[in-house]
């Protein structure tokens, strides 16, 4: 879908269908009570009557109205106020969306009139990134495809004089935004038997492909065990499918030397939990457990189509969990390439034995930061629900600049404690540390595991288990958190 900002009046441009926002009650906006002006008090007579009500999300659909260009106006609630920081924007654009998946209009005009200027940047940017969002469609694998949107364009109509500028840049951060979310769901949405490490590899090298700012390199099982990442090896060794680390370089930073901000993301594309077995039901979501790989894809694809004045370096830390004869098993004791050694008591806390080399590996890059994005604990999602993505760190500025981002881009975090306290509960009685400490605290304990392998520079953990994807008559993946780390990117390329 083609999104653009207009100026022109919205009574007399041809389009197929005109979207107006209107309050529930107080004074509407100047386009709002010219339209009840050029219709004989449409709106007040519908608002009089209650046949609409204009609460958040409400619609109605006019058709042929005298005096008005476009063939179709669609009145939608916007409620008591609305800005862009509420959630009350998703509820809206998902209303709007439903009915452009019926409406039949290609060029569909919205007004924004009501939309301060100090919102503009901000409710532009969110209205479409919450209008892609809504429309998305996983079609790859279906014989009978679902109808495909027919609205090609949509024409964001604000005021010339007042926000051009911040219009603009709203435009381009939510189209960028947009098409990371889309790259990340629909690489997060491939079923295990297509994408794998491999997969993953070919991917960022067409991505590379695609921007000059952009190096890639690979690390196959042989490069691996040169290098000594037998945490990560091991947790691939029962599966067919080779472990590959795929390293993205994007250099955007006048000095090419600027140290990066690095981002780690678990590439599992399936983990069956290996020896220790999960059991059957809900164990085809395990094909999401690369979530976090397919967030820094569209993180990576984000930045290099906005030219970001940084350098970021992405890794997809990618490989299967499977119990083959060659599976590792839980006593088994691992030498990661830190040194540190770990007795595994469990084949399913699998991904921080994957991480945990990476964030090794990471160290050469010498970084300002590292963040690692990781479908890590179910006791994530059991301390966070749905909501919430879990931030643990080692630095509070970090975790406080992430969690600032993730609010402003609508892409919620919330910290948990990373104490001492919680350490105790990872010592092993045959190694340094073991990688399963039970439930109590499982997400916490995750990140307390992490937090070994990353003393040498500033670090936060995300953990997205809750968030990634949803379950379902929905089911898919939702490309979070990509907007919270594009936000936090965009903070630093000032
Ligand atoms: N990928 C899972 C975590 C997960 C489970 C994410 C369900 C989303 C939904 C991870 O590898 C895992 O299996 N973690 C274990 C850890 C435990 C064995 C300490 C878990 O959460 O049960
Ligand atoms: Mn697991
Ligand atoms: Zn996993």
């Amino acid at each position: 879908m083609d999104f653009q900002i207009n100026h022109c009046d919205v009574f007399t441009q041809a389009a197929d269908c005109l979207v107006l926002s209107v309050y529930q009650g107080g004074t509407q906006s100047q386009v709002v009570q010219e339209f009840d002006k050029l219709t004989n008090n449409t709106l007040t007579n519908l608002l009089k009557s209650g046949d609409f009500k204009a609460k958040v999300g409400d619609t109605l659909v006019l058709f042929h109205i005298e005096n008005i260009a476009a063939k179709k106006v669609l009145l939608v609630g916007i409620g008591e106020q609305i800005n862009a920081t509420t959630d009350k924007l998703a509820t809206i654009t998902k209303s709007i969306a439903n009915q452009l998946a019926s409406l039949n209009s290609q060029h569909v005009l919205v007004s924004l009139e009501h939309v301060a200027k100090e919102e503009s940047y901000r409710y532009i940017r969110h209205f479409i990134e919450l209008i892609n969002y809504h429309c998305y469609q996983f079609n790859d694998y279906k014989t009978t495809k679902s109808p495909s949107l027919v609205t090609k364009k949509i024409s964001l109509v604000v005021d010339q004089a007042d926000c051009q500028l911040e219009a603009q840049q709203g435009l381009k951060h939510g189209i960028a935004i947009s098409n990371a979310i889309k790259a990340t769901r629909t690489l997060a949405n491939q079923p295990s038997n297509v994408c794998n490490a491999q997969y993953l590899a070919d991917k960022a090298g067409k991505l590379d492909d695609q921007f000059p700012t952009l190096t890639t390199s690979y690390y196959d099982e042989s490069a691996l065990a040169k290098l000594g990442m037998n945490a990560y090896l091991a947790v691939g060794q029962g599966s067919k499918n080779e472990s590959i680390m795929t390293v993205m370089e994007y250099h955007g930073a006048k000095d090419k030397h600027a140290a990066p901000i690095v981002l780690v993301g678990k590439g599992l594309t399936f983990d069956s939990g290996g020896i220790s077995i999960k059991p059957a039901a809900g164990m085809d979501e395990m094909k999401y457990d690369m979530c976090g790989a397919a967030t820094v894809y569209g993180v990576m694809q984000a930045i290099s189509e906005l030219h970001l004045p940084i350098n970021v370096v992405g890794v997809m830390a990618g490989c299967e969990n499977m119990p083959g004869s060659g599976a590792y098993r839980p006593g088994d004791i691992l030498t990661t390439l830190s040194g540190q050694t770990v007795e595994v008591i469990n084949t399913d806390a699998e991904g921080r034995l994957v991480l945990c080399d990476v964030l090794t590996f990471v160290e050469r890059f010498k970084p300002t930061a590292v963040i690692d994005i990781a479908t890590l604990t179910g006791a994530c999602i059991v301390a966070l629900g749905h909501h919430y993505t879990g931030i643990m760190g080692n630095d509070d500025a970090l975790v406080n600049e992430l969690v600032s981002a993730s609010n402003k881009a609508h892409d919620k975090a919330w910290q948990l404690p990373l104490d001492g306290d919680f350490q105790e509960q990872i010592k092993s009685t045959c190694a340094d540390i073991v990688n399963s400490a039970g439930r109590d605290g499982g997400t916490i304990t995750a990140g307390c595991f992490l937090s070994r392998f990353t003393q040498k520079y500033r670090w936060a953990h995300l953990d997205i288990a809750g968030t990634a994807w949803v379950s379902g008559a929905k089911k898919g993946a939702t490309g979070r958190p990509v907007a919270m780390l594009i936000e936090y990117l965009l903070s630093k390329s000032c």
